[in-house]
């Protein structure tokens, strides 16, 4: 069984195992600044050294605080790696976030990740979460009308069901779509479907979080003697050609761990 490791975004060869900021750039509830800045900075970069090339973010990380830090993280690295951020979810609170779609504020929202990501123009944009107070469309549109003016190259959407995938490909060319989706979370397979059908990343946002296995597969993983999470991040690697999976981790360990997955040959 020999699995692919890279995806293509464009022109971007895109290593399957990508990087998710959102816990180790922020503090607790996902708000404010992470206390161990200096740590986040080493575990982010220790990824790209080891082959990681994708690495997500949010402006309502923090809110904020993550797309800075991944800024200073990935400077030295910038050419080599895509930085995927999103805007449309506003962190109000600790633990709280609300969406807002409406064109004028993505606007603010685009201006603003621009200026901390100290760039002139963003590789992959995500509409965070669908607004329910505007139609998809709407929101969509104005991310297009981003992309008319350069200042995004590839536009994804994020957290969406597959009717609301079909109607934003009638406003703009829908390059990635990042949704919840793992062994024990299987909401979105329709979703993910459309997406190897239309050749076009899906990213898996936590891959390795919420995961539980049942019997069959622990067995599995005592037997060939690889962790729970591995057995995840190849799941993933398994599932799709053009799934890419972002765990996020404060561990150089749990890195190193969860990058070993693609040399693990397993049937599922
Ligand atoms: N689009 C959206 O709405 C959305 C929503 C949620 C997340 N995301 C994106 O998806 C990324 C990942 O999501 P997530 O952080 O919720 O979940 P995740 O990556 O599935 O899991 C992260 C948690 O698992 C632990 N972990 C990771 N690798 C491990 C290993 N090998 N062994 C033991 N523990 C391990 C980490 O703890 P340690 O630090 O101790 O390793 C951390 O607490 C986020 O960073 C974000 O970029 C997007």
């Amino acid at each position: 069984m020999k699995t692919d490791t890279t995806f293509k975004l464009g022109d971007f060869e895109i290593n399957r195992i990508g990087f998710g900021t959102m816990r180790v750039s922020t503090g607790a509830g996902i708000w404010g600044d992470t206390l161990n800045k200096e740590n986040a900075i080493k575990v982010i970069r220790t990824a790209i050294e080891n082959g990681v090339n994708f690495i997500d973010t949010a402006d309502a990380y923090g809110p904020y605080t993550s797309e800075l830090l991944v800024e200073e993280a990935v400077r030295p690295f910038k050419d080599q790696v895509m930085v995927a951020t999103k805007g449309g979810a506003v962190k109000y609170k600790p633990g709280a976030i609300l969406s807002n779609g409406h064109p004028y504020y993505l606007r603010t929202a685009i201006e603003g990740s621009l200026k901390r990501l100290q760039s002139e123009i963003i590789g992959l944009y995500f509409l965070h979460r669908v607004d329910p107070n505007i139609p998809i469309e709407e929101s969509v549109g104005a991310l297009s009308q981003f992309q008319k003016e350069g200042k995004i190259k590839h536009i994804g959407i994020s957290n969406v069901t597959l009717e609301q995938l079909e109607k934003a490909q009638t406003v703009a060319k829908i390059e990635a779509v990042q949704n919840a989706f793992s062994f024990k979370d299987r909401r979105y397979e329709a979703v993910v479907n459309k997406t190897t059908k239309d050749c076009i990343p899906f990213i898996a946002h936590t891959p390795v979080a919420k995961n539980s296995w049942d019997d069959n597969a622990l067995v599995k993983a005592q037997k060939e003697n690889i962790s729970t999470n591995q057995l995840s991040l190849s799941w993933l690697l398994n599932y799709a050609p053009n799934v890419i999976s972002i765990p996020g981790t404060s561990s150089e360990k749990h890195l190193m761990e969860n990058l070993a997955s693609y040399a693990i040959r397993i049937e599922f």
